[in-house]
């Protein structure tokens, strides 16, 4: 009885720990759905691709994507952060780091 409680302990445990990176994985934001719902009310792409556009680094990018994500009063999490910066830059600006 002793060892059956045991071993079903390290089942639970292990099932935990599987587990995770799971959720992790299925948590991983959408940059583009993200962007669609709150990126579009005061710009479109056009800032992005005109001629005199002020961001010209991924650093840059990043702290600007943060600045207006900010302004709305979002809370968005690094990682919701990181894939609006990784769809603008794949679709707009092209920064090679
Ligand atoms: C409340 C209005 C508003 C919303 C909503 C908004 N922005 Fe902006 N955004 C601005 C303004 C104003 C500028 C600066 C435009 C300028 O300098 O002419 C700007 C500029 C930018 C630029 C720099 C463009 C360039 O010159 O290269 C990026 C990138 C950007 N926004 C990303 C975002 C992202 C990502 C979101 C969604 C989180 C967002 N914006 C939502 C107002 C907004």
């Amino acid at each position: 009885m002793r060892s059956f409680i045991s071993s079903s302990f390290n089942v639970a445990m292990l099932a935990a720990g599987l587990s995770l990176p799971l959720a992790v994985t299925a948590e991983t934001p959408d940059g583009h759905a993200l962007y669609q719902e709150n990126c579009t009310s005061c710009h479109g792409s056009e800032v992005f691709t005109r001629d005199d556009r002020k961001i010209t680094s991924m650093d840059a990018l990043a702290s600007q994507v943060r600045l207006c994500e900010q302004n709305l009063g979002l809370t968005w999490f690094d990682d919701e952060i990181d894939s609006v910066v990784t769809l603008l830059n794949q679709e707009y600006y092209h920064f090679s780091d």
